[in-house]
């Protein structure tokens, strides 16, 4: 199959394709429904290829069951893949959120292996692809994104390998010793294997890839290159075409390419006034304690959430952090609410702060202000001007975007960070106080050390992780990939 017929379908030159689209179909319980913007890192980077490209994004609206005709929107033409009741439920809360979660991250929760979900992600990932393949103009260059859509590389090319396919994974890639437990992890890596590029968050995820592609598939690897036969049916890569250059392979490149955020328009954000006041404001609401400590952070049993309430906890227990001069702010947004691990999080997470909280706190103080909600940017960033110390404590995590925004943010060259190890931004942000989440005494510590840090030492810290962030933003990220995916590709069909 080539290019669909212009005159049925709109056809783009550069297309994305993710699980989410960048906005969200809200329906209100009065039946009245609209689209949420949610503008995160991605569309920013993405926004202007698209424009320059015309570009259109493929992905769910976020709700079941809802029909939708493509539409523009800000310039970007969205296509709508629609999703049934059950769909959501084994494909996207099931497959996606109860299998390859857990199971890319460490199997920190148990990963739930079902037949019947894995055949919905089969069946969910080649309707994204169909959809991928009707918006694709001859010649075009397609960028899949995540975990939900591993097998919509190789569906792509096996309709259309006039394709230029790009692949990007935003959350980590098991050792092979973890992987492994995976019951379709050949289907995985033959569906990621149709991509031209795949691109991870960190060289050890990029090395676990090929280290399974080795281990499962026996084809060859060198550095970041991996040839894959051309001609192979029985690996379930099949040729298209006559073979160009006598070369018997095509040459997919597995590298890292950690994603950003885009950090100038945090600092701009948080140079106005209205933010700065914002921020003042909520440091009066807390009681304007010496120190207030930060953590922001989806809901997930990923983010360590309850590592840093118990080392806290400890800190305030023995007295170390009085109530009167701390607070630990803690944002908790709302995810995945219906994915049972997520559901037991929230029950321990909050009977922690409740324990914490009364077994500590005063008429005027509490030890943990804990919020179960999700704040606009504006509210995010003055949080984050508020914060002396902000604790990422992830077990693991594909980048961790809050502690690059958090180093965007302060402009003003203040604030301490404490990030785990375990969390891919650790690789850039060196000069963080970095830890291990599980030991917590070292927690302890580092929060301790944080708290007590001479201004000095917290400039030159937050001066160098600034420089990082600012030299290597999400525009940086996405022109490095686009380069190595565009001279992949046309090497491929030259
Ligand atoms: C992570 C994943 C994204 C996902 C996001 C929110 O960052 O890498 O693919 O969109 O979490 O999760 P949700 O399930 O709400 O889309």
């Amino acid at each position: 199959m080539t290019a669909p017929d212009a005159a049925e379908t709109e056809l783009h030159s550069f297309v994305v394709v993710s699980n989410r689209l960048p906005v969200d179909r809200v329906v209100e319980p009065d039946g009245s429904a609209y689209w949420s913007h949610s503008p995160g890192g991605l569309v920013t980077a993405l926004e202007p290829v698209m424009r320059r490209n015309d570009g259109a994004w493929v992905g769910w609206a976020g709700l079941p069951d809802l029909d939708i005709e493509p539409f523009d929107s800000d310039g970007i033409h969205i296509v709508p893949v629609p999703l049934s009741v059950e769909e959501v439920r084994d494909y996207y809360e099931g497959f996606s959120n109860d299998t390859l979660w857990p199971l890319y991250h460490d199997v920190i929760s148990h990963p739930q292996y079902h037949r019947e979900w894995w055949d919905a992600y089969v069946r969910v990932n080649q309707r994204f692809a169909d959809a991928a393949a009707a918006a694709s103009a001859q010649d075009a260059v397609v960028w899949v994104q995540d975990y939900q859509l591993q097998l919509v590389p190789k569906m792509l090319r096996e309709t259309r390998p006039d394709l230029t396919i790009g692949f990007f994974n935003h959350i980590p890639f098991p050792p092979y010793g973890i992987y492994s437990q995976l019951p379709w992890r050949t289907q995985i890596i033959e569906g990621l294997l149709g991509a031209d590029v795949i691109g991870f968050q960190r060289l050890a995820d990029a090395n676990n890839f090929s280290r399974a592609v080795r281990r499962l598939k026996g084809f060859p690897t060198r550095g970041t290159t991996i040839d894959v036969p051309l001609i192979d049916e029985s690996q379930g890569v099949r040729a298209h075409g006559p073979i160009k250059g006598g070369k018997p392979f095509r040459t997919v490149i597995a590298r890292q390419f950690p994603i950003s955020i885009d950090a100038s328009d945090f600092e701009e954000l948080a140079r106005r006034p209205e933010i700065q006041e914002r921020a003042r404001e909520i440091r009066e609401e807390l009681g304007n304690p010496k120190t207030v400590i930060l953590g922001v952070d989806r809901l997930d049993y990923t983010k360590g959430i309850g590592h840093r309430l118990k080392a806290f906890g400890e800190l305030v227990a023995e007295g170390k952090v009085p109530v009167e001069e701390v607070t630990l702010v803690q944002v908790a947004s709302p995810s995945r609410e219906r994915v049972d691990a997520y559901r037991q999080l929230r029950d321990e997470i909050e009977l922690m702060v409740g324990r914490i909280n009364g077994d500590h706190g005063t008429i005027g103080h509490a030890p943990i202000s804990y919020h179960h909600t999700s704040y606009p940017r504006e509210e995010m960033i003055a949080l984050y001007l508020a914060a002396d110390v902000m604790l990422v404590t992830a077990l693991r995590d594909g980048m961790n975007l809050v502690a690059k925004e958090y180093a965007a943010t302060r402009f003003d060259e203040d604030g301490v960070l404490v990030l785990s190890e375990f969390a891919g931004a650790s690789d850039e942000l060196k000069r963080a106080l970095l830890i291990n989440p599980h030991d917590i005494d070292g927690l302890k510590d580092s929060i301790m050390r944080a708290v007590q840090m001479p201004r000095s030492e917290r400039r030159t810290r937050m001066r160098a992780m600034r420089r990082r962030v600012f030299d290597n933003d999400v525009a940086k990220w996405s022109s490095a990939f686009l380069e190595v995916l565009t001279a992949n590709g046309r090497k491929a069909s030259s």
